[in-house]
């Protein structure tokens, strides 16, 4: 497998081409490539200029939410600062296995990127591990259900052929009730799970996450969106991929990459058939 760092975007659909919105294909390992944050500014809703109001109102949000995020039982601070025109609306979300210092430093950094990677934009998205950060002279707040603005990335390695089939059932099934775990997750709509595979591949392990300001059914939804939207398109025989919302996201691997135990544990994907009941049995018949 060649480690070269390969690096195509795309434009998601329904996303503005010239707003940056891009879906990120990576070369494995994930991290190996195009290294996070990755950035969407808006560069043509508007600018604000140095010592500006609407400058002071990023800056005092900047300040406010790594206490206000990482204080939160879910990790999570959403707000506005400012008045009039210069009101700016931010939401920032940590992933739910991290410690309140590492969101706390995730937040502080990606306020910092935002103001350098879209320098002087009002509108700015970071998607970082272990947090995201969205910042807007928009209420994009007052909707819960709007999750545009998406980035993505797969692993550019296959599955073999022989097994590709197989593993996307296994990590479908596996993204599917990582993603039924998060939304009936009532205080941070956050879950993780594994499942057992093959030689190649013994563990599928995967994470996802809605802020928790959504109900379940609107966490589930979200996610069922980018779950439909993104995997018979560009995740399957890849032995990993992920999409980042700012309402909603999801990733799996073939490697761990969250802290702790799996919240969810399915049963081994190739595991036997369990021996069939005897009245299956009895059906059994020979064609002609
Ligand atoms: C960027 O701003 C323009 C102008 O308001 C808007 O039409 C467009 O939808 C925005 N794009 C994103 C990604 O928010
Ligand atoms: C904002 O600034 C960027 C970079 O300087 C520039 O390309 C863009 O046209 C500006 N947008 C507006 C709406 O003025
Ligand atoms: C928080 O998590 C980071 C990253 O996993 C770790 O290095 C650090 O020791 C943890 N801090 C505390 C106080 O647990
Ligand atoms: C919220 O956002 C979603 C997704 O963009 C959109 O379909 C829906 O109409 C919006 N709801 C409201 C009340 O604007
Ligand atoms: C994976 O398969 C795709 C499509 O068949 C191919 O373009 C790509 O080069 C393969 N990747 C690797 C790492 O072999
Ligand atoms: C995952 O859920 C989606 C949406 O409900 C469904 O279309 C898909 O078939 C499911 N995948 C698996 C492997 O169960």
């Amino acid at each position: 497998m060649t480690m070269v760092a390969m690096l195509r975007r795309l434009a998601l659909s329904c996303y503005l081409a010239a707003a940056l919105l891009l879906l990120v294909f990576l070369n494995a390992p994930l991290t190996g490539a195009q290294p996070l944050p990755w950035q969407l500014c808006n560069a043509t809703a508007g600018n604000y200029t140095d010592g500006s109001a609407y400058q002071a109102n990023i800056r005092a949000l900047a300040s406010a939410f790594p206490v206000k995020a990482s204080a939160s039982p879910a990790l999570f601070a959403k707000g506005a600062a400012g008045t009039g025109s210069d009101v700016v609306y931010a939401l920032a979300l940590c992933r739910g296995d991290t410690n309140a210092s590492s969101c706390s430093a995730c937040v502080t950094a990606a306020f910092r990127n935002a103001q350098q990677l879209c320098a002087f934009n009002k509108r700015a998205t970071m998607f970082d591990d272990p947090c995201i950060l969205r910042y807007s002279d928009q209420d994009f707040l007052a909707n819960v259900t709007d999750n545009r603005g998406r980035s993505g990335a797969f692993n550019a390695n296959n599955v073999s052929a022989a097994s590709a089939a197989a593993f996307d059932a296994a990590s479908g099934r596996l993204v599917n009730a990582t993603a039924d775990y998060a939304a009936e997750d009532s205080s941070r709509r956050f879950g993780t799970g594994e499942v057992g595979f093959d030689q190649t591949y013994p563990r599928i392990y995967s994470l996802a996450q809605c802020t928790p300001d959504m109900s379940a059914a609107q966490c589930r939804s979200c996610l069922r969106d980018i779950i439909v939207q993104y995997t018979p398109r560009y995740f399957l025989g890849k032995p990993g991929g992920r999409i980042f919302g700012v309402r909603c996201s999801f990733r799996f691997e073939t490697y761990s990459f969250f802290l702790g135990r799996p919240l969810l544990q399915l049963p081994d994907a190739l595991s036997p058939a369990p021996a069939p009941a005897a009245a299956t049995r009895e059906g059994k018949f020979s064609p002609a």
